[in-house]
């Protein structure tokens, strides 16, 4: 179980970092890089944020089939235990997408859809920072076992 749960803290931290968080605390990188957007992540994260979030907006017919499309990619992913644990790090998204209310949301206010997006991801972001806090925790405990013995 311990390792399981550090295992899952790793892989938080693995995504934390791929997608550009610094280590620096909540808030050093409120914007968050969108990924599988049309042209990655990189650069300015907030303007990229936007500027996807701009593009799937101006077309209804195309965010409602970029919100189908998703679904269906995390319906594939949750068919294959491999990519269980990248999917915990990533509840807070995936409840939002696959949330009833998303698609009308998408359709009648699709900046408050990605406002809302925005903001499940900040979610997940908080839970792998303070997974990564808790592993910190587990580290030093595990090395004052080691120090309990030997120093003195
Ligand atoms: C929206 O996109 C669809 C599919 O690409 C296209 O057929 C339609 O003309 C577009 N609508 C507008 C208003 O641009
Ligand atoms: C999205 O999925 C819903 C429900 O499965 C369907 O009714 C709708 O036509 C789909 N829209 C697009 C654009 O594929
Ligand atoms: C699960 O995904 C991995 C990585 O993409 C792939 O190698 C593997 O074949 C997939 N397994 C199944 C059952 O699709
Ligand atoms: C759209 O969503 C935003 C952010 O969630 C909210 O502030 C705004 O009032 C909403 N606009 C409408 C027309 O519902």
């Amino acid at each position: 179980m311990a390792k399981l749960i550090v295992f899952i803290a790793f892989v938080c931290v693995a995504l934390a970092a791929v997608h550009g968080k610094p280590p620096g605390g909540p808030g050093s990188d409120k914007d968050g890089p969108q990924h599988g957007g049309p042209k990655g992540p990189g650069g300015d994260h907030g303007k990229d944020n936007g500027q996807w979030a701009t593009k799937i907006c101006a077309n209804d017919s195309i965010a409602q089939q970029f919100l189908n499309q998703t679904r269906v990619l995390i319906t594939q992913l949750q068919g294959n235990s491999s990519f269980e644990q990248v999917l915990a790090c990533r509840q807070n998204e995936i409840n939002f997408i696959n949330d009833p209310n998303s698609a009308s949301l998408l359709s009648s206010n699709c900046t408050g859809f990605f406002d809302n997006l925005k903001a499940a991801k900040e979610l997940d972001g908080e839970a792998a920072e303070e997974q990564k806090s808790l592993a910190e925790d587990a580290k030093k405990a595990f090395w004052s076992i080691w120090k309990g013995l030997f120093s003195s």
